[in-house]
């Protein structure tokens, strides 16, 4: 079921892949972007794309009252280290600003809403996988940003009758399978990114943070999702509520872990090269394992990944990076 839809933070990583699959399934994607972190040329181009802020309530008042049925909200900022430097930047950009565009929805009468929220709600779990009614505990300001705007989301819901998804995605990486698109963000922490940053001759070495986790090698476990994978989770959310479907919170994962030396070792059979490394200390705010348990996605939107492959996921990282460098 298709319809009109506002996409924060198309611009970026997530949003941008996302952006593609909805304007494929015959969604008219309206993207919402300041560029602080993306890239216009990632915007896909059947889009129409707003250059502009969150925070500029009159502009979300016009493109809200044109018609939207549903809002994909991306847009945020995304560096966990970042918001322990800089909290009340981070509360402003993710927290306050999902409150003024939950405010310009409930006036607007736009009662469907998909919000990006993160694994690193629940903290340093005591065990794994996660289960959605696991507690949250998060010990960052970016985590804790994220977890008010879904308990604003819950709130808003229950006071003014809009449906919402939450989906807390655990780690996305990868690139879109045709080239088309991948992670462009500046200043990233994500290892893959990192690692292919070195590969491509942009970093001398990949600091591994912290090898004396609880895990099999010890080093940290994470659950990692190829971004056309969440992307499709996001058509398939929006149409659980188009057609009418329950708000919910979800997992987005694969429901297993893999080691950061598991992962560089994928990477370096990819590359047939290996990837000059050093041991560094664990970073505040890392935890030894985070593994999503998946069956509530599963069950209520039928969503079954496709590229579920870890050699895929950093292939894809890999050549997009390629393509970047040679493109810049
Ligand atoms: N990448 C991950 O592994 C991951 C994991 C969990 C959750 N998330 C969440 O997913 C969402 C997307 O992440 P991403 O990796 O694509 O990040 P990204 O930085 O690539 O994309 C975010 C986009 O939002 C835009 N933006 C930021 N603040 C804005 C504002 N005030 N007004 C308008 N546009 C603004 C940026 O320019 C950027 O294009 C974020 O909300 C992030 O917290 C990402």
């Amino acid at each position: 079921m298709s319809g009109r839809v506002l996409v924060t933070g198309g611009a970026g990583y997530i949003g941008s892949h996302t952006a593609q699959q909805l304007i494929d399934a015959g969604n008219d994607v309206v993207i919402l972007d300041n560029l602080s972190n993306g890239d216009r040329s990632m915007a896909p181009d059947g889009a129409r794309f707003v250059q502009g802020d969150l925070a500029d309530r009159g502009l979300l008042d016009d493109i809200l009252g044109s018609g939207v049925d549903a809002v994909l909200h991306f847009a945020g900022s995304i560096v966990v280290p970042d918001s322990v430097a800089d909290p009340l930047g981070y509360y402003r950009n993710n927290t306050l600003n999902t409150h003024g565009l939950l405010q310009a929805c409930i006036e607007r009468g736009v009662d469907r809403f998909i919000f990006s929220s993160t694994a690193t709600v629940y903290g340093d779990p005591a065990s794994t996988p996660l289960r959605e009614t696991d507690p949250t505990q998060p010990i960052s300001p970016y985590a804790t940003s994220k977890l008010m705007s879904e308990w604003m989301l819950r709130d808003t819901a229950a006071a003014h009758g809009l449906r919402y998804v939450v989906l807390r995605y655990f780690n996305v990486a990868g690139a879109d399978l045709k080239g088309r698109r991948g992670q462009a963000s500046r200043n990233a922490t994500h290892l893959i990114k990192l690692a292919v940053e070195v590969l491509t001759g942009q970093r001398d070495r990949l600091s591994i943070f912290g090898d004396d986790y609880p895990t099999s090698d010890g080093t940290g476990v994470r659950d990692y999702i190829h971004v056309t994978d969440l992307a499709n989770a996001h058509v398939r959310t929006l149409d659980h509520l188009m057609a009418g479907g329950a708000s919910e919170v979800m997992n987005c994962g694969y429901g297993k872990g893999s080691t950061v030396r598991q992962v560089i070792a994928a990477l370096e059979c990819v590359a047939n090269r290996r990837i000059p490394t050093e041991v560094a200390p664990r970073r505040p705010g890392d935890v030894a394992e985070l593994v999503a348990d998946v069956s509530r996605i599963r069950e209520v939107l039928g969503w079954r990944p496709e590229h579920d492959d870890l050699e895929l996921i950093v292939r894809t990282a890999l050549d997009w990076e390629r393509k970047r460098i040679r493109a810049s």
